[in-house]
């Protein structure tokens, strides 16, 4: 009688069990194991995040996707006009090409280039002078800035609240539709930390990929670039995230760098070495946006330098090259261009389609 009831089960199970089994199998590794796609994903060689998606902030598809929801949604700024994604276009590397300056809200100009956004998880600081210590708290800055997005994060907050499209993303996200600032911070520190960008050639001739392999120039340019950048520009990241003065002639003399953070004279004139990776789609170049070429920036370094006192000692020499070792060098940071991340699906603005909005003037094209 039992045995009998045990075998119908058994019966029942076990088709459902090697069914189960043949699904998982079948399937492409992320419909299997979604949660997988929602990983911080990058190069083995690679040192720990700074900044980890752990328990205070948890990555999930919902949370991503509401992060990018807001990174592109211009009533973020005051008069509805600019949002994040303005200033941070993705084809740029996500900074904004061909201005020198960040270009914002009633077309104002401020001082400093808009830096391009990926491996953001790996920065200790913000800014060109490390002003933000914390990838959640640094977007209260441009949208507070008045030459930026000129708003208030209470209003903001009101603005996302006051949106019936916004209730669905933040109960996906959160499990209820509560809006504050930092349900907001969080998602867009999810949004814009799942930006990294590790598949330019220079990362799959590093992981040793079938058919990835430099050509005899770019060899040559990696030589050249360890001996004379990299102690600043160091790999994989393509920077040390120090402060340093690489002897550019000050051209907003107001503008002493690291020095407003930290008011110390011997931080004058530093700026954060930026990472050199995507360089073809981030000009203009350097703090203030003064060079679009980059035989421009080796001119530079060629040259004399603006003698202060806090120019970098390494910057005495001038870093002379042979017409030959341009070329190299140049074609080495070539290498460091990664097309995948420029036309990542999952960055793209969708706010038009996703996001119906009850203020339809704040997704007007631009
Ligand atoms: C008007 C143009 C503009 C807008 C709008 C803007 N940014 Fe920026 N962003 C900049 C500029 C310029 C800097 C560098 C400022 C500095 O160094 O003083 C910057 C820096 C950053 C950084 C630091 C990058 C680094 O490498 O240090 C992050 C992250 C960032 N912005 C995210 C955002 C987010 C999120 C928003 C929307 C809430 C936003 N930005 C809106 C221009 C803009
Ligand atoms: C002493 C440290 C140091 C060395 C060595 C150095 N750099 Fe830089 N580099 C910097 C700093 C600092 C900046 C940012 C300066 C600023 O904007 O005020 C910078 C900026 C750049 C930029 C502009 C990037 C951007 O996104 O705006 C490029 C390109 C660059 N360096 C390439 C090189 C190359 C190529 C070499 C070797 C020939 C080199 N650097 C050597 C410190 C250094």
């Amino acid at each position: 009688m039992w045995s009998k009831k045990f075998v119908r089960i058994v019966k029942f199970v076990m088709p459902c069990f090697l069914l189960a089994l043949l699904f998982i199998y079948a399937c492409p590794p992320e419909i299997a194991r979604p949660e997988k796609q929602w990983q911080l994903h990058y190069p083995d060689s690679w040192s720990e995040p700074v900044y980890k998606f752990d328990k205070n902030n948890k990555l999930t598809k919902a949370g991503f996707e509401l992060g990018r929801t807001l990174f592109y949604d211009r009533r973020l700024s005051r008069n509805g006009t600019i949002s994040c994604g303005s200033c941070h276009q993705q084809f740029a590397a996500f900074a904004h090409i061909d201005h020198p300056t960040s270009h914002g809200i009633d077309n104002k100009l401020g001082t400093r280039n808009t830096p391009p956004l990926f491996n953001l998880n790996w920065q200790p600081a913000f800014f060109w002078d490390g002003a933000v210590n914390h990838l959640e708290v640094q977007p209260i800055s441009p949208m507070q800035n008045p030459v930026e997005m000129d708003e208030t994060l209470a209003n903001v907050v009101d603005k996302v609240a006051g949106d019936t499209a916004y209730k669905r993303l933040f109960k996906a996200a959160y499990g209820d539709e509560k809006v504050n600032s930092q349900r907001m911070l969080k998602a867009l520190a999810q949004f814009m930390g799942m930006m990294v960008s590790c598949n330019s050639k220079y990362d799959k001739v590093m992981r040793k990929e079938i058919g990835a392999e430099f050509t005899q120039s770019e060899a040559n340019g990696l030589v050249i670039f360890r001996n004379k950048c990299a102690s600043c520009h160091k790999e994989p990241l393509f920077t040390d995230y120090t402060y340093r003065n690489n002897g550019l002639t000050p051209k907003f003399k107001t503008d002493s760098g690291r020095a407003v953070i930290t008011k110390q004279p011997g931080d004058i004139y530093k700026f954060r070495v930026p990472s050199l990776r995507n360089l073809k789609y981030t000009w203009p170049y350097m703090h203030d946006g003064r060079f679009n070429e980059l035989e421009q920036v080796l001119d530079h370094y060629a040259g004399e330098k603006f003698r202060s006192a806090t120019m970098d000692p390494a910057m005495q020499m001038r870093l002379y090259l042979t017409a030959t070792e341009r070329k190299d060098l140049l074609a080495f940071l070539g290498t460091l261009n990664d097309k995948e991340f420029v036309k990542d699906e999952r960055f793209k603005d969708l706010t038009g389609q996703t996001l119906q909005s009850d203020h339809p003037h704040s997704f007007d094209k631009k």
